[in-house]
């Protein structure tokens, strides 16, 4: 392909991902300093609180090398192409993407950022979405390729940043919530995932990763602070079975909190509401 032809085509790409931009009310991007804090089980879960809610969501997987939505929804296989657009999965009711289905199980994707960066424009440009009030993007740990693709192309409205309460993910959440603000993306929040346990046999609240960092690193940074999420077994379990806990059991702690969550996330967007 010349260099015009290139030129042609990335305009081309980028009429498309304006075009599903407009029909989504609202885009949100979770992401993180640190690896293995909960991103995917908080995009996931906020996905159903807000179905919950009244509102059509969707979930992006936009973390390329290690897509974990399929996994936690337990949604599988090839990617559906009609008259070029791509068909998303949709379980219980949200509309779902994710790179797994390009991938054989276990299998590798060795791609450099740019390459990473055009699946997700893809995602954006091709993948029928449909008229969205929320559309979740599930980013992988860190301030690399696709969180800057997605506040570039997806133009995030809310950027969820989770961390759990001890310091060494807080340090890290804190470059999260600059990369955040020099994407200017318009609203910033914090959620303590893993913040506290319930002893499933005495009911003593056990802070094993310590408690409150995520609160502390929202106020100093001048950022939302959008609540805290206990760990449970269950989720952990849920999870691995692919079934979203706010939709199994919409009663249990780490629920409730998932869906107050949502309600703020909510309130802020479209009544422009305090919450803290
Ligand atoms: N509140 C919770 N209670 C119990 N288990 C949890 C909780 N949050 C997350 N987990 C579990 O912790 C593990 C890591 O969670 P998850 O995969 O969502 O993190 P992540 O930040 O997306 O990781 P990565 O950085 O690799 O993308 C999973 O097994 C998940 O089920
Ligand atoms: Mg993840």
């Amino acid at each position: 392909m010349n260099t015009r032809e290139n030129t042609k085509s990335y305009q081309e790409v980028e009429r498309r991902i304006k075009e599903t931009i407009f029909k989504i009310k609202h885009r949100i991007a979770v992401f993180s300093g640190k690896g293995g804090v909960g991103k995917t089980t908080i995009s996931v879960n906020l996905a159903y609180a807000l179905k919950s809610l009244g509102s059509a969501t969707g979930i992006l997987d936009a973390d390329v090398t290690g897509p974990n939505v399929a996994k936690m929804l337990n949604v599988y296989g090839d990617l559906i192409y009609m008259d070029e657009v791509i068909i998303p999965f949709e379980k219980y009711g949200v509309k779902m993407i994710s790179a797994a289905s390009i991938l054989g199980k276990g299998q590798p994707l060795i791609w450099h950022g740019p390459l990473r960066s055009k699946l997700i424009n893809q995602f954006l440009a091709d993948v029928d979405w449909g008229v969205l009030d929320y559309l979740i993007a599930d980013l992988p740990p860190g301030t690399g390729d696709e969180i800057i693709t997605i506040g570039q192309e997806m133009k995030p409205d809310f950027a969820v940043i989770v961390t759990t309460p001890q310091q060494v993910s807080v340090i890290d959440a804190e470059r999260a919530i600059n990369m955040a603000k020099q994407l200017s993306i318009p609203h910033i929040g914090i959620i303590e995932n893993m913040s506290g346990f319930i002893c499933p046999h005495c009911s003593a609240e056990i802070d094993i990763f310590g408690f409150g960092g995520g609160r502390k690193l929202a106020e100093e940074n001048d950022v939302h602070f959008l609540g805290s999420i206990p760990i449970d077994i269950q989720a952990r379990i849920l999870g691995d079975k692919g079934e979203p806990i706010v939709h199994e059991k919409p009663d249990c702690e780490v629920s409730k909190a998932i869906i107050d969550i949502a309600l703020k996330i909510d309130l802020l967007l479209n009544e422009n509401k305090s919450i803290n």
